[in-house]
């Protein structure tokens, strides 16, 4: 794993992205890992500036997301879906029909996540994944547990994970219980990894991409197996290093 650490988040957000457009500019078509999350809101500036500069073209580009919560559509402002319109879609010149992002909505959550296996399959698998990293050191939605799934499922969220997302809602009770994220699969086959982490809540959880131990109680420790990680912190995130 290699780690960056910077003094700003805007500095971790210009440097995650210069890595993403570094594999855009190798391979147009490259097939783009997004996570949502505050994370990566710098970084979608950041590629929106350079797409608006010339510098960056999307038009081939295809993107596959890690994960969305149960029961809310592509209209709710709190949807993952919405969330990557309003972030980074919305600004550059990508085919919306090139970009995915799981159903929460589906009466059929197990058959749309079998779907969603099959699609990463047909694209050929992940270029580069992007990933925040969960106080408790979940990644997309897998959650910390006695095992880990490999394959797009449906991921009861930790009680920890909801207080930590309740900032986006309204109210605790309002962030749903459920969500359909990819599982651990697709990203350890990604070909390269790029882990975003701001701020002292990341602390603990950063601190365990360096113990000398892989665990499914911490489910990014797996990353340490990963050939291509980058761990992009800021100096808060990094604290415990
Ligand atoms: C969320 C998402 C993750 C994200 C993480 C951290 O629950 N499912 O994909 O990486 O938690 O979020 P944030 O970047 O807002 O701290």
């Amino acid at each position: 794993m290699n780690f960056r650490v910077f003094d700003s988040y805007e500095e971790v957000s210009a440097y995650s992205a210069e890595l993403l457009a570094e594999v855009i500019s190798e391979k147009e078509d490259a097939v783009l890992g997004l996570a949502t999350g505050s994370s990566p809101v710098g970084m979608y500036k950041e590629l929106i500036k350079l797409h608006e500069e010339g510098k960056l073209d999307f038009s081939k580009a295809k993107s596959i997301n890690l994960d969305e919560y149960v029961g809310l559509d592509g209209s709710h402002d709190q949807s993952y879906r919405y969330f990557m319109n309003t972030n980074l879609f919305d600004h550059v010149n990508m085919d919306k029909k090139n970009t995915f992002v799981p159903d929460g909505t589906t009466d059929d959550l197990m058959e749309g996540a079998r779907k969603y296996d099959e699609l990463i399959e047909s694209m050929g698998g992940i270029d580069v994944q992007v990933l925040g990293i969960g106080p408790n050191g979940h990644i997309g939605f897998n959650e910390p547990a006695d095992e880990l799934k490999m394959n797009t499922h449906v991921a009861e969220l930790t009680e920890e994970t909801i207080q930590a997302n309740a900032r986006f809602f309204a109210s605790e009770k309002d962030v749903p219980t459920r969500a359909v994220t990819m599982g651990v699969g697709p990203i350890m086959k990604a070909k390269k990894i790029i882990l975003i982490a701001s701020g002292e809540n990341k602390a603990w959880a950063v601190k365990s991409l360096v113990d000398d131990v892989i665990t499914t109680k911490i489910p990014a420790t797996l990353l340490k197996l990963h050939p291509d990680v980058t761990v992009v912190l800021d100096k808060e995130a990094a604290g415990m290093l």
